[in-house]
């Protein structure tokens, strides 16, 4: 029964003062057991995303034990829900819907290591916005997104996830997404709270297995690791979620360090911190609390505000205030952090809001949405060989489409669909034919993913014989990448790899198109093929982008945003790597007292932040403003590239610093800024780069962070192998 009526507790839009007036008159309404549900967070029974607890979700809602309900969406089933939290519920306190709109909620875009290999920012922004759009009209306000974990380790199959292996172009990704989700104002309805995740270090996992122990020095959890979720909160992301993993001995649910010092101490967050699935609970296997209690009572005293789905908060959080283990008053804070975000989000003004059946309709599909995907999916791509111009495809030719993926749709949305609709997508093949382009396509799947069956293989070898050119796609499953999917081997399954082979035995031109949600150790199908195209788990439209791409129709411009190694054994291997007492020089003198292996060269197969274009880029006549800066001077630095080639072209052009001596070592490389251009045949652009000290500052030798003078190198280029380079100096 509504005992309260809710216009004793609506505002309308409040400032941030007037905000924390109706919380409060909020909160001096609610009893203990009222204040500790708006903590709880339950999942609905649809798309369940980890192991259930048993409990009776209706009847919590009802109780005003569970506030926070997430994996249920449709304008109408929420409203349902939504009904019963604000009619029968004695407070009518709205629930708030969260779910995985990791990229995309019904319209799917690349996965997001995909999407980071655009590197473009504004691509990437709209993606998140569509996003935003197509889960707000389906009754959801806030996204478990974005997932900011730096990765280098292919072996977790979460690296699909996030923004690659580098901290600077994390951080700019991490803000894009976080402006795309949020928007200006998280009270416009087609806006969804973000949810920056999984706070902290989750990336970086012992042996890439997940959920592995997490273990590294102070210095590069702040220098590697946390600038992206520190970006993302600068940009405004209102939510955290905690990480599985242990660090330094304490799993984050745990950590006071992480939920408090760094969070809310130093970042000054001011928004609330959700567990990870049954976090809470884990910590009674992690070996840090004996029972549930305990461990509800480390989580709170952490700076946990919310219990997602371990009802540990439920059960014990009322014993623990009468235990005095832990304070009404860190209760109050918490609930406080729920309830404004639940004004912020115009809940209160209308919990109905995002449950618009007419809305939801005219949003879900729209087309500019699927044009969004479409584009994003093309920039997603990268050429990562192309020898004698064997792409773009040319019209009259006809094409053997070989692969176990090749008519796959399920594949082509990734990890972590939300509520993509594989089967109403066009598969690579059925988007070539569609096309239209001139070019015949003959189909034959080869073989399956995995397993060791040939008997396909004939019909593929004739398929292809019979060819002008053979395309195979080829990779791993939407299912080897995401949440617990770590693998061993980092490579394209050996039947896969047989058929490719004995394909390339025929001397027909090979292009190799590869879906996949890690990096793969790809040398010998580099050696077995002509021109090779990376295209992730592209998406919603992604088969039309793939078609597009090998017809010409759209020029790749992608650019790795992590390593691809040679082997398993270099992992992790990362660009922006130290130069160790005894670095390998190649063309040096005495090289078996070296950093390097014996059996397996040093560098990767493909650096990061490269990728080819049908076109060609030339970097000449690079300058710098000065040779020294100091204080607050800005260093201009500045390179002219030309496309030399025969089609108009994008290129990501990128620059990185050395910094030579410092009171502890310096990465090699670190990207400092890219700049994404296009370029028409012949065309020359000049590009520059403006670099401040603050640019150059790092934690130093007793961890503050600043500058110190001395020499760098700064180098620009196409990839983080970039040669064309100058030097300069900082002064006190
Ligand atoms: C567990 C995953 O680690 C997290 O990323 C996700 O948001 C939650 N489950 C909810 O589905």
């Amino acid at each position: 029964m509504l005992a309260v009526s809710l216009s004793v507790i609506r505002p309308a839009r409040a400032t941030t003062k007037r905000l924390d007036q109706k919380v409060d008159s909020v909160l001096n309404l609610m009893t203990l057991d009222e204040k500790i549900g708006q903590l709880v967070l339950y999942t609905s029974n649809w798309d369940v995303t980890g192991p259930v607890m048993g409990t009776d979700n209706l009847k919590a809602i009802r109780e005003g034990k569970c506030g926070n309900i997430f994996n249920a969406y449709t304008a109408k089933y929420t409203r349902e829900l939504q009904e019963i939290a604000v009619k029968e519920s004695r407070l009518g306190i709205p629930l708030l819907f969260g779910y995985d709109v990791i990229h995309g909620h019904k319209t799917i875009f690349p996965i997001s290591l995909g999407e980071a290999a655009s590197w473009d920012l504004a691509a990437i922004e709209k993606s998140a916005r569509v996003s935003a759009k197509e889960a707000a009209a389906m009754g959801i306000q806030w996204t478990y997104a974005p997932m900011v974990d730096i990765a280098r380790d292919p072996r977790w199959g979460r690296i699909s996830e996030g923004a690659g292996e580098d901290p600077f172009l994390g951080c700019a990704i991490a803000k894009a997404r976080v402006h795309g989700f949020q928007g200006d104002d998280l009270a416009d309805p087609t806006t969804v709270l973000a949810c920056v995740k999984h706070f902290a270090a989750y990336g970086a996992p012992i042996a890439g297995r997940d959920y592995n122990t997490v273990d590294m020095s102070e210095r590069m959890l702040r220098e590697v690791y946390l600038p992206p979720y520190k970006a993302a909160i600068d940009a405004g992301a209102l939510s955290v979620m905690t990480s599985f993993n242990e660090l330094d001995g304490v799993p984050a649910t745990a950590s006071h360090f992480l939920m408090t010092e760094v969070l809310r101490n130093e970042w000054k967050f001011k928004g609330f911190v959700v567990t990870d699935y049954t976090a809470i609970n884990e910590l009674v296997p992690h070996g840090v609390a004996a029972n549930l209690k305990d461990a509800a009572m480390l989580a709170m005293n952490a700076g946990v505000d919310m219990d997602m789905q371990g009802g540990a908060y439920n059960d014990y959080l009322k014993e623990l205030v009468k235990e005095r283990k832990v304070s009404e008053e860190q209760i109050d804070t918490a609930v406080c952090r729920v309830l404004k975000l639940k004004f912020m989000l115009g809940l209160f003004d209308d919990p109905y809001r995002y449950c618009n059946e007419k809305r939801e309709k005219e949003t879900i599909y729209a087309k500019e949405n699927l044009d969004a995907a479409y584009d994003v999916a093309c920039k997603s791509m990268v050429l990562l060989k192309n020898n004698k111009e064997v792409l773009p495809l040319k019209a009259g030719q006809s094409i053997a489409l070989i692969g176990p993926l090749a008519d796959s749709r399920r594949d082509l949305l990734g990890s972590w669909k939300a509520a993509g609709d594989w089967d109403q997508i066009s598969s690579v093949y059925s988007a070539l034919k569609k096309a239209n382009q001139g070019v015949r396509v003959t189909y034959s799947k080869g073989c399956e993913l995995t397993g060791g069956d040939t008997s396909m293989f004939a019909e593929a070898l004739v398929n292809a014989k019979k060819a002008d050119v053979v395309v195979m796609v080829l990779g791993e499953s939407c299912e080897w990448c995401g949440e617990a999917a770590s693998r061993t081997s980092i490579s394209v399954p050996d039947i896969q790899k047989k058929l490719l082979h004995e394909v390339s035995t025929l001397g027909k031109p090979v292009v190799l198109v590869l879906m996949n949600g890690r990096p793969l150790a790809l040398v010998d199908e580099y050696e077995w093929s002509d021109a090779m195209l990376e295209a992730w788990f592209p998406g919603t439209m992604g088969a039309e982008a793939v078609a597009d791409v090998l017809l010409g129709k759209y020029n790749p411009s992608g650019k790795l945003p992590v390593t691809f190694p040679r082997n398993i054994g270099q992992v992790p291997i990362y660009y922006s790597a130290k130069n160790t007492g005894r670095p390998y020089e190649p063309d040096g003198p005495e090289q078996k007292y070296r950093s390097r292996y014996i059996d397996s060269s040093n560098q990767p197969l493909f650096p990061f932040g490269f990728g080819l274009s049908y076109t060609s880029f030339a970097y000449k006549n690079m300058r710098l403003g000065k040779s020294t800066i100091t204080g607050n001077d800005s260093l201009e630095v500045s390179v002219d590239v030309t496309n030399t080639g025969k089609y108009p072209g994008d290129e990501v052009v990128q620059l990185y610093i050395r910094d030579l001596v410092g009171s502890v070592t310096r990465p090699v490389k670190e990207l400092k800024g890219f700049k994404k251009i296009s370029l028409d045949k012949g065309e020359t652009k000049k590009v520059s780069f403006w670099i401040r000290t603050n640019d150059l500052a790092f934690y130093r030798k007793d961890m503050s962070f600043g500058t110190e003078p001395g020499k760098f190198i700064v180098f620009v280029g196409g990839s983080s192998d970039a040669e064309n380079s100058k030097e300069f100096s900082l002064t006190e």
